[in-house]
């Protein structure tokens, strides 16, 4: 349904990325490779096209925005440790965290450079810094309650907002900022975007549960770093073993096998069911959202891809 501008998107931030430093093009040229699903720039177009048409705007947009992604996915797989991303070796495990860092920057300039060509560069400065602050405030939040094993379902909300919603958010008001859409229909896609971020999210925590064929990245890292997530948080209420797991959870390096009784723990406690349902709750906020688009065809796949987290498989 994009057609051509989906081309153009992927030619966009291919020519961004170009470098005469050797080094940084191949290990750029080897992630463009295996670029992943590449859904935030496909919202963002929709969202164009949904509420007007794809201009250079939507286009510069949806490239900052996987720009920004695939920076945020280099520096976060440092952060966690990481070693496999899409099926394959991580930049920081095969060239160290420093080039990891470096090459996120490296990303992470060309997303700023590609909103600074825009029309709209003021508001969309605006839009794309506070991402940032976000991101970087999740991340940190996550490992102050990480260190902790304090988790709640507040702090887990905001945690997940702050490091994958706010750029779900951002990308779907992007693709109406790009078109000067009425801020009746602004408010609409931040509201759109901000619900599919969270489901993303929960999906992506569930499945460190419960693994997935072709998922690419590791399972179970999220307690191994002592990331209490929505099924463990969901499996915790009512369990009336709430204090025993959660210092299980804090002494899990020195008790790697706490794992193993953890896992064991969310998936017979109903953990998963209940991270399911609060995903499923996020999926109608993000289709009722929708209500104040015209009808079309962009729209109906909008609808459609806010339920894709329901039963996608990596
Ligand atoms: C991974 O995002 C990071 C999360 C927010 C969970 P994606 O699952 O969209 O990553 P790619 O780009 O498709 O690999
Ligand atoms: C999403 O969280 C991180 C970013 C927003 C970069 P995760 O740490 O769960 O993402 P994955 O599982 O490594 O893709
Ligand atoms: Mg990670
Ligand atoms: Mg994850």
């Amino acid at each position: 349904m994009l057609g051509a501008s989906w081309d153009d998107f992927g030619l966009l931030v291919r020519d961004a990325l170009h470098s005469d430093i050797a080094l940084l093009n191949s290990v750029n040229d080897s992630l463009l490779a295996n670029s992943g699903k590449q859904l935030r720039p496909l919202l963002l177009l929709l969202v164009s096209k949904a509420l007007g048409s794809i201009n250079d705007d939507s286009l510069h947009f949806a490239a900052s925005v996987e720009l920004l992604h695939n920076a945020t996915l280099l520096h976060d797989d440092v952060a966690d440790g990481s070693s496999l991303r899409r099926g394959q070796a991580t930049v920081a495990a095969l060239m160290g965290p420093s080039a990891a860092v470096l090459v996120g920057d490296y990303w992470l300039s060309k997303a700023m450079d590609m909103v600074m060509s825009s029309k709209h560069r003021n508001d969309a400065v605006m839009l794309f810094s506070t991402v940032l602050s976000n991101l970087a405030q999740g991340e940190m939040l996550q490992i102050e309650k990480a260190a902790a094993a304090d988790t709640s379902e507040e702090d887990y909300m905001r945690i997940i907002y702050c490091k994958t919603a706010s750029l779900f958010e951002a990308a779907c008001v992007a693709g109406a900022l790009a078109i000067d859409a009425p801020q009746a229909a602004m408010d609409a896609a931040a509201r759109y975007g901000r619900a599919v971020g969270l489901a993303f999210q929960i999906r992506d925590d569930m499945f460190d549960y419960t693994g997935g064929d072709g998922l690419g990245k590791p399972v179970g890292l999220d307690l191994k770093e002592k990331k209490i997530t929505l099924p463990l948080l969901g499996a915790l209420k009512n369990s009336g073993t709430e204090a025993e797991i959660r210092a299980m959870v804090r002494d899990i390096e020195d008790h790697p096998e706490n794992c193993t009784e953890i896992q064991r723990f969310v998936i017979q406690g109903g953990g998963l069911d209940y991270a399911s349902a609060r995903l499923d709750e996020y999926i109608l906020e993000a289709r009722a959202a929708l209500d104040v688009f015209p009808a079309s065809e962009a729209k109906d796949i909008l609808a459609e891809l806010a339920g894709y987290n329901a039963i996608r498989k990596k």
